[in-house]
């Protein structure tokens, strides 16, 4: 029998899901197979976070219950991967002796290596950062479950420096991956039927491939896999506002399989905020982006990311927040509290300074604001008709099937003779704060 590997999720970003499936195709040529019962595993991988502390708090806790597990199997390996991993490095073989294996986000074809060497007792640890590993040669296995939307890493690393941010220290320098392996990739998941791709980069944008003889940048790309069939639907995360260029622009209006969606981190409101965060642009430069897209893509949908409680945050910086939040309307946030990473910038210059009261309190009151304007924005919708890609059955009922449109909505409609990964047009009759209901109006199949 195939030796089992066992996933722990607990991703952070996409990113890290798609390193997932870099891992998991380096480990069944090495004759592993995945499990989905951790009592039956040979090894169990935790592919870690660290941007926030909290993340790091509850991969911890998680190792805690694999001692019961290690007691029953004690040949049992545990595998601590990606982030966490390059950022304690050696440290955490001290702290959390139940693991054996330390591999950074690009040690990961070292992997078997590392197995080999825990297999004969001792601890085995490769935190190396690389300038040019993309993975390129490796065809992922793709371990989401339903086979219609798959992720597609095209750049790894980030160079910005946020000064909040732990990301430049754990993935390394930016590379882009040779744009030939990525359209090949994305050809080859609309040929085994997948009819969604997400290109991934932690700054998807700044995408850039330089040789001698080819200069491909981002709209060069995303221009070209949108040709490949209109079939199939682009997406991309995340883009940095410093690189949404007019042209990124122009090349998703001109494809209309290119998703209505961009999510644009802005972090915060406050011209003063940003500035503290090494984020390169203002409130006003936010701003212009915002209404670039919105006159060149009217039905494009905005979503964002917002830190809260960052370094010296005043109420009036708050209240920027609040007011460029409504400004947007954003369709959909993420938002978070300031969570002090070490050795990134702020921890050097910035004090952690904002009581925690505060911060909670803030955070409140972004997530009820961004609450009334996801409904907001919804409620727009009723009476108007999407083109919905067909996911599955609803989570609620098997009576109804679920689906995104193009602005990366989920929409609800009554089951009928439609098959997954096929599109529906969807006259949208009802909404909640997070979804939208409708009737299937016209099969696209
Ligand atoms: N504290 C809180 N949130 C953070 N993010 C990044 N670093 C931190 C931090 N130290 C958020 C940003 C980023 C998202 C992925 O996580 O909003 O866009
Ligand atoms: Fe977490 Fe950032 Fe690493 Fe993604 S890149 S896993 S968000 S620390």
């Amino acid at each position: 029998m195939k030796k089992q590997l066992f996933f722990l999720e607990t991703y952070g970003c996409q990113m890290n899901f798609s390193d997932s499936e870099i891992i998991a195709s380096v480990m069944n040529d090495k004759g592993f197979e995945q499990t989905d019962q951790i009592n039956q595993a040979d090894i169990i991988f935790v592919n870690t976070c660290s941007i926030r502390e909290n993340a790091e708090q509850r991969v911890r806790k998680r190792l805690k219950e694999f001692n019961a597990i290690k007691k029953k199997n004690p040949k049992l390996m545990v595998g601590l991967l990606g982030c966490m991993a390059e950022r304690l490095k050696d440290q955490l073989l001290n702290e959390e002796k139940l693991v054996d294996i330390i591999a950074g986000p690009d040690s990961y074809r070292d992997i078997p290596k590392l197995i080999h060497i825990a297999e004969s007792g001792q601890k085995a640890i490769n935190v190396l950062l690389s300038a040019e590993e993309t993975y390129a040669d490796i065809s992922p296995v793709r371990l989401d479950k339903n086979g219609i939307a798959a992720f597609i890493s095209i750049m790894r690393g980030c160079e910005n420096f946020c000064s909040y941010c732990i990301v430049p220290y754990t993935r390394g320098k930016e590379r882009s991956r040779n744009p030939q392996t990525i359209i090949n990739e994305a050809t080859d998941l609309f040929n085994k039927g997948y009819r969604e791709i997400t290109l991934l980069g932690q700054n998807v944008n700044s995408y850039l491939w330089n040789t001698e003889n080819q200069k491909v940048d981002f709209p060069d790309l995303i221009n070209q896999i949108a040709q490949i069939n209109p079939k199939l639907r682009i997406r991309f995360a995340t883009s940095h506002p410093k690189d949404l260029s007019d042209r990124l622009i122009e090349v998703i209006k001109k494809h209309l399989n290119i998703a209505r969606a961009v999510h644009l981190p802005v972090q915060s409101g406050s011209t003063e905020m940003l500035k503290r965060m090494n984020r390169k642009y203002t409130r006003e430069m936010y701003m212009e982006r915002i209404q670039a897209l919105r006159k060149n893509i009217p039905d494009i949908s905005i979503s964002t990311d917002i830190i809260c409680g960052f370094s010296s945050e005043t109420d009036q910086d708050h209240a920027d927040t609040i007011s460029l939040m409504e400004w947007v309307t954003f369709d959909y946030a993420f938002m978070f509290k300031y969570s002090e990473r070490p050795n990134t910038t702020a921890y050097k210059k910035y004090p952690d300074n904002v009581p925690e009261e505060v911060k909670s309190k803030r955070l409140t009151e972004i997530i009820n604001i961004q609450q009334k304007l996801s409904l907001l924005s919804n409620k727009k919708d009723i009476g108007k008709i999407f083109e919905v890609l067909i996911e599955g059955d609803s989570r609620r009922s098997k009576d109804f099937l679920s689906g995104r449109n193009s602005q990366n909505k989920v929409v609800i409609f009554p089951k009928k003779a439609f098959e997954k990964g096929t599109y529906v047009k969807v006259l949208i009759n009802r909404c909640s704060t997070a979804t939208l209901f409708g009737e299937v109006i016209e099969d696209l199949k």
